[in-house]
């Protein structure tokens, strides 16, 4: 498809979207915000006071609901390679996660400290080779679950997005072997022709 006709499609959904003027009339930053409102309705993950580390949080939407849902006794840790504005209560750690400096840098800022809550909305930048693409989706939620093993309090929560294919039916087994429930939730905001999901993995085992 040529690029011009490809980019007129994309517009075109966007303007057709309602989770795009949904997110554009309120003060959200992106229309993922709704992938994880949907899931948090249905699973109550977001409590007041929690601690919560958000990777791949970039633009933010995530953040800001999170934020808001944790209020000011909260402590929000955000990762991601791109820039992201300032949201409240919210230390902003910008480099690649699979750069282990970066994973330190968040270690650092949990000082010793536990995390209720891993949430992971992380995608690699596509390159159209699919079993490529699902390789380094897959290892971002295998660093995302490294990261919650090193930081989860006993009964934490993991959200993780992942995609179908080679490899899936391994990270969940895996997942079960640290945590008592693993769950998949494809809210209504993923698009249905998109592979992508989430895996909701509870009740950390330390
Ligand atoms: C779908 S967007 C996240 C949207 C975000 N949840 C929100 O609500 O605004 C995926 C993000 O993952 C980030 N990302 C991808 N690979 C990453 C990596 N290795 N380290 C840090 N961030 C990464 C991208 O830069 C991008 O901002």
């Amino acid at each position: 498809m040529a690029k011009g006709s490809s980019k007129k499609n994309w517009l075109a959904r966007q303007q057709k979207d309602p989770y795009v003027k949904q997110a554009q009339q309120s003060h959200y930053r992106s229309r993922a915000v709704y992938k994880l409102i949907e899931i948090d309705d249905k699973d109550h993950l977001l409590k007041q006071g929690q601690t919560i580390i958000d990777l791949g949080a970039a633009p933010g939407s995530w953040s800001q609901y999170v934020s808001e849902k944790i209020g000011n006794k909260g402590r929000l840790i955000a990762i991601d390679i791109l820039p992201m504005e300032p949201v409240d209560n919210t230390l902003f750690i910008k480099g690649d996660f699979t750069e282990q400096s970066v994973y330190e840098q968040c270690l650092q800022a949990m000082d010793n400290t536990r995390a209720d809550l891993v949430i992971s909305d992380m995608a690699p930048n596509l390159s159209g080779i699919r079993a490529a693409d699902q390789a380094r989706s897959l290892y971002l939620a295998e660093l995302s679950l490294d990261l919650a093993k090193c930081v989860l309090k006993q009964g934490g929560d993991m959200l993780v997005k992942v995609f179908e294919g080679e490899g899936i039916d391994r990270y969940r087994h895996d997942l079960k072997e640290h945590f008592g429930k693993v769950i998949v939730r494809k809210p209504k905001a993923s698009r249905d022709d998109s592979r992508e999901f989430y895996v909701l993995a509870r009740a950390f085992r330390l």
